[in-house]
C-alpha cells in the first residue's frame, strides 16, 4: 500500500468511499462526501490524500485549514478520514493519518486539531486542551497536536466547507 496526493480521476471514488464509511457511523452527519467536494470546490484542501491497495484506492483523509479566535494561524483541521467498511482495521486510517500529519509538518504548519475517539487520535500524539476549544464538543473529544513550542488558546473555526449538505 502506498500514499499520495489525490488526483482529478479520483473525485468519485473519494466521494463513494466517503459515503461509504461514514453511511453506519451513529454520530455521523452524512455529509462528509458534500464536505469534501465544498472543500475542493473552495481551494481548501489543503491536504487529500488517497491510500492505495493493488491498484485501489481503499482510504482517504482530508486537511483543511482551521481559524483561532477568527484568525488564519497555519493550523488545520484533519478530517473527514475514511476507509471502506470491509478494509477498515487493517492500518489504513493509520497510514493515511500519519502520511499527513508528516506532510503538514514539512509545509510548516504550526498544528492540527481533530474530531473524533480520543482512544484512536491519541496515538498520533493527539492531547485534549480545554484552552483550546470548538463549539460545545466535550474537551475530550476534541483533540489538537502542537508542531510548533507554543499552542494557541481559543476557539476554533473549521471551513465554511463543513457547513456543506
Ligand atoms: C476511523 C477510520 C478512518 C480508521 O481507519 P482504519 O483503517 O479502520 O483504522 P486502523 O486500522 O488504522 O487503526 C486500527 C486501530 O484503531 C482502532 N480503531 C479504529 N477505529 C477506532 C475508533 N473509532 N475508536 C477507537 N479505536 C479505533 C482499532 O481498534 C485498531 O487498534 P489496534 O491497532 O490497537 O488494533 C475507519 O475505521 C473509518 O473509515 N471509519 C468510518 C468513518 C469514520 O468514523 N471516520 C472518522 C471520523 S472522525
Amino acid at each position: 500500500m502506498h500514499v499520495r496526493p489525490e488526483g482529478p480521476e479520483d473525485v468519485d471514488t473519494i466521494r463513494s468511499l466517503t459515503t461509504a464509511a461514514f453511511r453506519d457511523v451513529p454520530y455521523s452527519s452524512q455529509t462528509e462526501a458534500a464536505i469534501v467536494d465544498a472543500l475542493r470546490d473552495a481551494g481548501a484542501l489543503a491536504l487529500s490524500l488517497v491510500a492505495v491497495k493493488d491498484g485501489e484506492i481503499v482510504g482517504h483523509v482530508a486537511f483543511s485549514p482551521i481559524t483561532i479566535n477568527s484568525e488564519a494561524t497555519n493550523w488545520y483541521g484533519l478530517g473527514p478520514v475514511s476507509v471502506w467498511p470491509d478494509q477498515q482495521r487493517k492500518g489504513i486510517g493509520q497510514a493515511l493519518i500519519s502520511a499527513g500529519l508528516s506532510r503538514l509538518r514539512g509545509m510548516h504548519a504550526q498544528g492540527c486539531v481533530v474530531l473524533g475517539e480520543p482512544a484512536y487520535y491519541g496515538r498520533f500524539g493527539f492531547v485534549s486542551d480545554p484552552e483550546l476549544w470548538y463549539s460545545d464538543v466535550p474537551p475530550a473529544y476534541f483533540q489538537r497536536l502542537s508542531f510548533a513550542e507554543i499552542t494557541p488558546k481559543g476557539e476554533v473555526t473549521y471551513h465554511p466547507g463543513f457547513g456543506a449538505t
